[in-house]
């Protein structure tokens, strides 16, 4: 067996505004690993997803791709590993002023190289997968919160990345269309995508997450398959921090996993029949 981590990050160390945000974290995360990252707010969980694709870079501390230790002081190089660590982010970051097959196939052409034809089939074969193709032509702006957020899982896929990294990708979106796109998310799971996903979806991590990243002051301090974590009187801190997330929320209130699943992609779908639809099985770029 291959034991080589696809990403491993080692004693990173990360000071912002003369505070230690990040104290010596360290993960090894393997091929079809889906880690959740938890913790309470300030804990340094943005910071830390930040970090592995040195969005920030880290004060100290190595990040290896597949065995290759980053040098990010090569600009080329972390150009390349940016490509295969895509980010998605609460917010979006879609460009407003491009379509959604733009805003996809934009960096297929300045980055990856894609003549313009190219990127466009590109694009759309990424949207297809989200379900988005016949809002290919829309901008964000004529776009609801969750068509937005699959645009950019779509974008990021193009890159073909070796792995995702997810920050709260659902939280900025009305509850009903939470489920679209963590629809998405499970059909790359299932399909064996590589991901770290920082998120309050406690019941969804709970579903689909390989293991459980527990964070608190910048450190990890708890890490293990859910199960484990979260058993009833397992005492961890895991399970404490969720019992009261579970609290806040009311029993009446916390959706299960298969309700927050019935993510309604069937506007995008059955409007012409179409779409390709959320199987996990969906086309897989080459
Ligand atoms: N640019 C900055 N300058 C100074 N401090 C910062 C900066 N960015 C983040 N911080 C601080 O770093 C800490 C960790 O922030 P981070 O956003 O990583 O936490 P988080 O775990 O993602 O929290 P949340 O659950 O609220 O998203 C917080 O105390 C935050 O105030
Ligand atoms: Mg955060």
């Amino acid at each position: 067996m291959n034991t080589t981590p696809i990403l491993r990050a080692a004693n990173i160390v990360k000071k912002l505004g003369g505070k230690t945000i990040l104290n010596d974290v360290s993960l090894d995360v393997h091929k079809g690993d889906v880690k959740v990252v938890i913790g309470p707010s300030g804990a340094g969980k943005s910071t830390f997803l930040q970090c592995l694709n040195y969005l920030l870079p880290p004060d100290s501390g190595d990040i290896w791709l597949e065995g290759n230790k980053v040098n990010a002081r090569d600009t080329k190089e972390l150009c390349a590993f940016r490509q295969q660590v895509g980010m998605i982010f609460q917010d979006f970051n879609l460009f407003d002023h491009l379509t959604a097959e733009e805003n996809v196939s934009i960096a297929l052409r300045k980055v990856a190289g894609y003549g313009k034809a190219e990127a466009r089939q590109r694009a759309m074969t990424e949207l297809s997968r989200v379900g988005l193709a016949k809002r290919a032509a829309l901008y964000p702006a004529q776009l609801s919160g969750g068509q937005k957020q699959r645009v950019a899982i779509a974008r990021a896929l193009a890159m073909d990345p070796k792995v995702m990294l997810l920050d709260e990708p659902t939280s900025a979106l009305d509850p009903e269309l939470v489920g679209e796109v963590l629809s998405v998310i499970r059909d790359l799971a299932d399909g064996g995508m590589t991901m770290i996903m920082a998120t309050h979806q406690m019941d969804f991590a709970r579903a689909l997450a390989t293991d459980i990243l527990f964070m608190e002051h910048g450190k990890i301090i708890e890490q293990g398959a859910p199960d484990i974590l979260l058993a009833p009187g397992s005492g961890t801190r895991t399970s404490d921090f969720c019992g009261k997330l579970f609290d806040m929320r009311g029993p009446d209130k916390a959706p299960s996993v298969s309700e927050l699943l019935t993510g309604d992609l069937s506007h995008d779908i059955t409007d012409d029949g179409s779409e390709s639809t959320m199987t996990p099985d969906a086309p897989k770029k080459d």
